[in-house]
């Protein structure tokens, strides 16, 4: 009986752990960020909190559909620390996805966000990719009011599967999620990765190699 509390314990302990083991809460009760502070910190240097103001947690404009005129039909407006100076620290920010009717926000990554996306207008094929080995693709068709999770560093993508303009919103856990676009990284690197590397890794002649560069 005592042994099976102690070992009960220690699985509630070790989880507890693993509960706190990301995203440690801030210390203080905000950081806005100072940018221009010289001191190198894993973040933002904080500006004195006296001088902090509304307009440091503020962002106006998302209402504003973002212009899709680009080759892969969508844009991504951001609002994270370097719209909002007060995110810094607080492991949150939000983004606006406009998508045009069939229209794609490529593949790509956050390095340091889990992703939860909602659909406000049109539909959207959502999916991403687990790691090796098994690279499983997980998919789904999202409707107005839908809601969607992109697991942290995963890549994943939306489409517009329908005939008009797809909006949805973002939130990241991150003030500073980052963007890794696979195609633009791989393939629009600068400088180049070396194309002996690139046609061996896709397994294609570098002809095609080339192609593909000289489009990033
Ligand atoms: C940064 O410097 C500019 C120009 O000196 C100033 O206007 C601005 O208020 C400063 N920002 C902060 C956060 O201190
Ligand atoms: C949208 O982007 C395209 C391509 O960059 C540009 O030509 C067009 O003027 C932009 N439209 C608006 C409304 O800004």
């Amino acid at each position: 009986m005592a042994k099976t509390f102690l070992l009960l314990s220690l699985v509630a302990l070790t989880c507890t752990y693993l509960a706190f083991a990301f995203e440690p809460k801030p210390l203080q009760d905000f950081c806005v960020a100072d940018r221009n502070s010289s001191a190198r910190v894993n973040g933002l240097a904080c500006k004195n909190p006296s001088t902090v103001v509304a307009n440091d947690f503020f962002f106006s404009g998302l209402h504003i559909a973002g212009n899709t005129s680009n080759p892969v039909g969508s844009r991504v407006t951001p609002v994270s620390v370097a719209q909002i100076p007060g995110l810094n620290t607080l492991g949150i920010s939000l983004v606006r996805v406009d998508v045009s009717p069939w229209g794609i926000n490529p593949p790509h990554t956050h390095p340091r966000a889990s992703e939860i996306l909602t659909v406000l207008e049109g539909s959207l094929e959502v999916g991403f990719v687990t790691s090796n080995p098994e690279n499983r693709l997980i998919t789904k068709v999202l409707e107005k009011g839908d809601v969607f999770v992109f697991p942290i560093a995963l890549i994943h993508f939306q489409r517009n599967v329908g005939n008009k303009n797809a909006v949805a919103i973002a939130a990241l856990s991150s003030q500073n999620p980052g963007v890794i676009t696979i195609a633009n990284a791989v393939f629009g690197s600068n400088a180049p990765i070396g194309s002996d590397v690139l046609t061996k890794a896709f397994q294609v002649d570098k002809k095609i190699v080339d192609q593909i560069q000289s489009k990033f």
